[in-house]
């Protein structure tokens, strides 16, 4: 079993840059320094690709992997990391640096000597420099390949050793490969043609147990297609974004780094916003809008975000991105599909599609349009085939909408206000879930320690609570509070019994009805309703107190000693309410 080194060698330099940002990624380490390791060791690993989205840190990942694996001298499991970098490049020139970087990062490993590879040295300068007979044997096939003009044999010689050297050392070598698409667009024959196939070459490579590969790459899209063109070979993982102890860990540590001011408040609100996206964690706290240094203000995170968003490294990041999918995809109706998509915040299938957007296209004409969206990484398929759905993602929708929306529908987004409520929404909804749970909590027996934190050792056997709202009440009544809907029940019942006096019309079944209804549902309920009816009958002395003894505004004060004693009393019904539920059974 792996055990984590007790310090890491950052051998290979990370682009990261300060090493102490790196937070986290438990649960990838787990998998990659757990069973996958396991498997590496016991000559089984599957080849890997981690697909994800634009800055979810891959690299940073890789990177991490890498030099953890480094830190390790006497595991026999080495490490070798490279990056298809996106420049055009012959596959002689390609087939040297491959095999010079492999080189490099063999020998640093095997000579504990990082300096290999923080500066690797270019194939010209190994010349003399390789003891080792098969790696020194491998050299010269490509020195001489190259003079004989034989480039593919040249390529067979560098992408093989790696395997090679795993076997003949009974060493395992893992193969981490960075922007791995960019090896079927940069690497040309001696023609001068791009050879859009030499993922091919993996095709039994990836196979090889001795040297698995981990790919990854920033295109998802062309990333996905070699994957899926070496069938099988890969066992697809994705990266997604930081759970929240690890992002608000991110957070502080971004702040330190920054020397920005944040509380346990600002965190939170810095989590709502980012959703741990590591890119939108690190724009918003090294930004070079972050003028104030101050986070604990709300106006400032939302100032920086904002500028973050339309003009800064975020907005970089996705408008680049999406502008040259636009240009690319044939974009009739792109724009509108993704704005509906964003708008209905859930699945839809293409029939809603046509009828809700009026779209002057078929169903067949309509797949493909989403499917070029799909295929983009900007939509993905819902539950099926014929649903389709958007990430939800307020930052990505904020940066689509203030570019595009008012194209499409002459409106312009508030990305301010829309922020605000992003950053409050969720600890809203947080709270909403928490009550939910309390409420099934306490429909079981249950023990008052367990559920207050002063409470004593008292266990609670409940009688069958029932809802406390019928299944009618809409979202919005169901969330108000209890006292305000009773309120809002008896002045529904005064206003109506007002109208039949006054009218002479109709009667007072209704409410009586729908007291029957409610009465022997709710006993807590109706002990409440019952309370505030009462209460409502003495409001007039009340009112007529208060003005006698010439209170400021009469109505005002109404209201505010109505609502203190309502409060009270509530309180206190309820607890007496729920105290004769429990002891009934105590
Ligand atoms: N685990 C992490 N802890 C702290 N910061 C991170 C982490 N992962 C990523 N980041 C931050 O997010 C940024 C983007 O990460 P990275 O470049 O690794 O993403 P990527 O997925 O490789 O991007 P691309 O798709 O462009 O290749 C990094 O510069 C880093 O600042
Ligand atoms: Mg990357």
């Amino acid at each position: 079993m792996f055990t984590m080194p007790e310090k890491i060698i950052y051998a290979l330099p990370e682009q990261i840059g300060n090493t102490e940002l790196f937070v986290g990624r438990k649960m990838e380490f787990d998998y990659y320094l757990g069973d996958w390791y396991y498997y590496l060791i016991n000559n089984m690993a599957q080849s890997q690709a981690i697909v994800a989205r634009r800055k979810k840190g891959k690299t940073a990942f890789l990177q991490r992997l890498f030099n953890i694996l480094w830190s390790c001298p006497d595991t026999g499991v080495i490490p070798f990391y490279f990056s298809v970098r996106e420049v055009k490049t012959t596959l002689a020139e390609f087939s040297k640096s491959f095999f010079a970087t492999f080189v490099n990062h063999y020998f640093a490993y095997r000579k504990r000597n990082p300096e290999w590879a923080a500066f690797p040295k270019a194939f010209a300068a190994l010349r003399g420099k390789i003891e080792d007979k098969h790696l020194k044997e491998t050299y010269e096939v490509i020195e001489e390949s190259e003079r004989i003009n034989n480039w593919g044999q040249m390529w067979e010689a560098a992408s093989r050793a790696p395997f090679g050297i795993a076997v003949v050392q009974n060493v395992k070598i893992v193969q981490i490969f960075d922007e791995f698409q960019n090896i079927n667009e940069y690497v040309y024959n001696y023609r001068g043609e791009k050879i859009d196939s030499l993922s091919g070459t993996y095709l039994d490579l990836a196979e090889k147990r001795e040297a698995p590969l981990i790919i990854s790459g920033s295109e998802v899209h062309g990333l996905l297609e070699i994957v899926r063109r070496l069938t099988a070979r890969f066992k697809e993982r994705t990266l997604g974004n930081l759970p929240e102890e690890e992002a608000k860990e991110a957070i502080r540590r971004y702040a330190k780094a920054s020397r920005t001011k944040i509380n346990e408040q600002a965190e939170e609100k810095i989590w709502n916003l980012t959703q741990g996206d590591p890119l939108y964690i690190r724009a918003l706290m090294q930004s070079e809008h972050n003028d104030t240094k101050d986070y604990t203000n709300e106006d400032n995170i939302i100032a920086t975000y904002t500028r973050e968003i339309t003009q800064g490294e975020i907005y970089g990041t996705w408008a680049e991105y999406i502008v040259k999918v636009f240009l690319e995809v044939n974009e009739r109706n792109a724009k509108r599909i993704m704005l509906y998509l964003f708008q209905t915040g859930e699945e839809r299938t293409r029939a809603q599609m046509i009828k809700d957007l009026n779209l002057d296209m078929t169903d067949l004409e309509l797949q493909m349009k989403l499917l070029q969206l799909i295929k983009a990484d900007l939509i993905s398929f819902g539950s099926t085939a014929f649903r389709y759905v958007i990430a939800q993602d307020k930052t990505y929708e904020l940066v689509f909408r203030r570019l595009f929306q008012d194209e499409i529908d002459h409106f312009i987004p508030d990305i301010r206000k829309e922020l605000r409520q992003e950053m409050g929404r969720t600890s809203y909804e947080k709270g909403k879930f928490r009550e939910y749970l309390v409420r099934e909590r306490i429909k079981k027996p249950f023990n008052l320690k367990d559920l207050a934190e002063n409470g004593i050792d008292l266990t609670i056997k409940p009688k069958t609570i029932l809802e406390r709202y019928g299944q009618s009440g809409t979202t919005r009544s169901r969330d108000r509070p209890d006292r305000e809907r009773q309120r809002r029940v008896v002045d529904r019942r005064e206003r109506h019994e007002r109208e039949v006096r006054e009218t002479r019309c109709g009667s007072l079944d209704r409410d009586q009805k729908y007291d029957q209804r409610n009465k022997s549902k709710n006993p807590i309920r109706n002990v409440l309703t019952k309370r505030v009816h009462d209460f409502r009958k003495r409001a007039p002395r009340l009112e007529r107190d208060l003005r006698a003894k010439g209170g400021r505004g009469v109505v005002g004060a109404h209201s505010k000693k109505f609502r203190t004693e309502y409060t009270e009393s509530t309180e206190r019904t309820q607890r007496n309410a729920l105290e004769t539920l429990g002891n009934a059974e105590l």
